[in-house]
């Protein structure tokens, strides 16, 4: 698939859910409405979109939410994507892996490694166990904690992604880099984006990741790599840990020319960018019997409308949402 700017997409991410157990300051407003469990696509039918993806050209997958592990049965869909995982060779699937909030971790870590997840991308924006309950206004670090360490054990590969906010965590990720080097855990830093109303100013929360990075140079040696996961993150090796640093820089470096993305929520809409409306209602397709030739035309016909790229703006002066919906509708 190619969009019209010449992209070629070839990884979908997958809202299973956009309900999630926390409520995370940037990301979500206390008292949320979700939506009705009567207007989720079945686990059947999320393999079914993602099979017709798979048949387009996309070689990985990410599962995310809300907190995709709050879905029930989630593991069956893990299941049924992982058998479309091929050897690699001539296309087909290449990679499936989440983003998780850990706080389900402990319970599905094994689980998840049978079914062929090799990898999974834990958020966590603080260690500090009264932090962590402030930022998520409820959640315990000690039980992501004990996920994030079910999943080593279980042979999958951590990378810790913190969204980097001001005043709150912003003093840390010295500590949270020593911590992650020293347990064999990617970090990766990511900047706040102005999506969904979240009962509090963007811009008191918002920082800049190049003050961040120049920041950590005063203590460690940071040396830019090519090394990619084939999301939007720039790596570099840090010289005194052994692992990496990523970050992500959707407001002070637009990382929209090499997207090669596209997102399914768990209704079955599918949006082309995470920073624009338009959307493809790819539900509406699949119910009214469209056999496999229509999906794959349907979606098609939506890559083709792929849009440049978003457009946030992050300031005191606009403090309105560029998008109206929440992260956590399509997905991180
Ligand atoms: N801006 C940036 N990152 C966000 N996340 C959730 N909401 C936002 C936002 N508004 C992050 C989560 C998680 C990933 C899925 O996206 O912390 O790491
Ligand atoms: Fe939940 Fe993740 Fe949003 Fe936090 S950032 S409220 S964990 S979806």
């Amino acid at each position: 698939m190619i969009d019209p700017f010449g992209r070629s997409i070839t990884y979908l991410r997958v809202s299973v859910t956009d309900r999630c157990d926390l409520r995370c300051v940037y990301c979500m407003a206390e008292d949320m409405t979700f939506l009705p469990r009567s207007e989720l696509l079945s686990l059947e039918e999320l393999d079914c979109l993602c099979g017709a993806f798979i048949r387009l050209g996309v070689t990985k997958i990410r599962i995310t939410g809300g907190e995709p592990l709050v879905r029930r049965d989630v593991t069956t869909l893990f299941r049924s994507l992982a058998a479309r995982l091929g050897s690699g060779s001539h296309g087909g699937l290449r990679e499936l892996t989440l983003t998780t909030n850990g706080t389900q971790l402990a319970r599905h870590a094994e689980a998840l490694h049978a079914a062929g997840v090799r990898r999974v991308n834990v958020s966590l924006d603080t260690l500090d166990a009264a932090k962590f309950a402030a930022i998520t206004r409820w959640g315990r670090l000690d039980r992501v904690l004990d996920g994030i360490f079910a999943a080593r054990a279980a042979g999958l590969a951590v990378k810790i992604n913190a969204v980097a906010l001001r005043d709150l965590n912003e003093d840390e990720f010295d500590a949270m880099l020593a911590w992650c080097g020293s347990h064999g855990f990617d970090l990766c830093l990511i900047e706040t984006m102005p999506m969904g109303e979240i009962g509090a100013h963007r811009s008191d929360q918002y920082l800049p990741l190049s003050l961040v990075r120049s920041r950590l140079r005063r203590r460690w040696t940071l040396a830019e790599t090519s090394y990619s996961t084939g999301g939007p993150a720039r790596y570099f090796d840090v010289a005194e840990t052994g692992t990496r640093i990523g970050f992500i820089t959707p407001m002070t470096h637009n990382f929209c020319e090499t997207c090669n993305r596209v997102r399914l929520t768990c209704t079955g809409t599918l949006f082309m960018c995470l920073g624009q409306d338009d959307a493809a209602d790819l539900r509406r397709v699949l119910r009214a019997g469209a056999d496999d030739a229509a999906l794959e035309e349907a979606i098609l016909a939506a890559v083709a409308r792929k849009p440049k790229g978003h457009d946030f703006i992050i300031d005191r002066c606009r403090d309105a949402p560029a998008v109206a919906r929440h992260m956590s509708v399509t997905g991180g």
